[in-house]
């Protein structure tokens, strides 16, 4: 099978490619390297191209229909929550525009299978603990916003020409599933607490006082290469033609972690003995968001196999690898 993989050379996409490539599968990754390096896709063809780009749709569908593409993960969009209420205009041309152009390119080369990166930021500030799929969609801001209208774009191609498709809402992906590939960003609460605690400063929660147990708020981590492996199972799921009984997954694991849990973890791994600091609230944290994996475990049969601790220690040892990062 030949899959092209858009925005692979980065964290999330360079662990699901690195997976298809360990079993068998042709892969073409396809990123403007404005984020990703090439270093973390080695084995796989690289093509830098801006997907949102003048004559992406040109480019994508010839490149599909030269290498034989059967399905396209589409990872390449811009992430972070505060630059999208910065400067929405880009946040939609960027992770709209960019997969407007992918769908269109896949109908005209006639390829019909498609993963999408989705994100629980669809949910907004969520009235229920766990959360199901089907509960009412309320992004609270252009990033949520763009991954909820992904949603519909993708349905609205599978009822005009036929797409199969997948959107995998993914809850607070953390860790490393090899050294070489951990998270670039420092974006995420575990890399954000690194980075504190190699600078020798004090980590900091932002409120203390949620309706949770300890105060902080809670969250539902998942590992990356678990979440990497629920691409494979997903990707396996469209192959199959196997009439689809749904199209959105939670990738989550059901079960949440309170900040306080996860700093007192992270200042473990490291041997720190720096103390937290509390902070005020910031705008726009629900007290708690975890997602409900039935779903994804009864239809795509995938399940995270690792913990928290997996999560910390894994992320930690990748910091340690990294030379761009202070070491502990
Ligand atoms: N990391 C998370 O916690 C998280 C959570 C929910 C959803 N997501 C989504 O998962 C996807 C991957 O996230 P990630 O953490 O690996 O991000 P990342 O920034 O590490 O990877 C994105 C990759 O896409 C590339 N890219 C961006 N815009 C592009 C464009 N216009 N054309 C071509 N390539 C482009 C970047 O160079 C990068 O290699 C994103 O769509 C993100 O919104 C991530």
């Amino acid at each position: 099978m030949s899959i092209l993989v858009a925005g692979g050379a980065g964290y999330i996409g360079a662990h699901v490619v690195r997976l298809l490539l360990e079993r068998g599968d042709e892969v073409i990754v396809v990123d403007d390297l404005s984020y990703g390096t090439p270093d973390r896709v080695d084995g796989a063809e690289l093509v830098q191209l801006d997907v949102a780009g003048c004559g992406a749709v040109d480019a994508l569908a010839d490149l599909m229909e030269a290498r034989g593409v059967s399905a396209v993960i589409h990872f390449a969009a811009r992430k972070q929550v505060g630059e999208s209420v910065a400067r929405p205009g880009w946040y939609y041309q960027q992770n709209v525009g960019g997969l407007a152009n992918m769908l269109m390119a896949m109908e005209r080369a006639r390829v019909d299978q498609m993963i999408f990166s989705s994100s629980a930021a669809v949910y907004g500030m969520p009235p229920v603990e766990v959360v199901d799929e089907d509960i009412e969609k309320k992004p609270i801001n252009p990033y949520g916003e763009t991954k909820l209208i992904g949603e519909w774009m993708m349905a609205d191609s599978e009822r005009a020409w036929g797409l199969r498709w997948a959107g995998l809402r993914y809850f607070n992906v953390a860790g490393a599933g090899w050294d070489d590939l951990g998270d670039m960003a420092t974006l995420n609460l575990i890399p954000m607490v690194m980075e504190r605690l190699a600078d020798g400063e004090a980590p900091k929660i932002f409120g203390d006082d949620y309706p949770t147990p300890d105060g902080t708020c809670i969250r539902d981590y998942i590992h990356v290469k678990d979440l990497a492996a629920a691409h494979i199972s997903a990707l396996d799921y469209l192959a199959s033609g196997e009439e689809m009984e749904a199209n959105v997954f939670n990738v989550g694991t059901g079960v949440g972690a309170s900040v306080k849990d996860v700093v007192s973890k992270v200042i473990k791994a490291t041997g720190s003995n720096l103390e937290p600091e509390i902070m005020p609230r910031r705008a726009g944290d629900p007290p708690q968001l975890i997602g409900n994996p039935e779903r994804i475990g009864r239809i795509l049969k995938w399940k995270a196999e690792y913990d928290l601790d997996d999560i910390v220690e894994s992320a930690f040892s990748a910091w340690q690898a990294d030379p761009a990062r202070k070491h502990f």
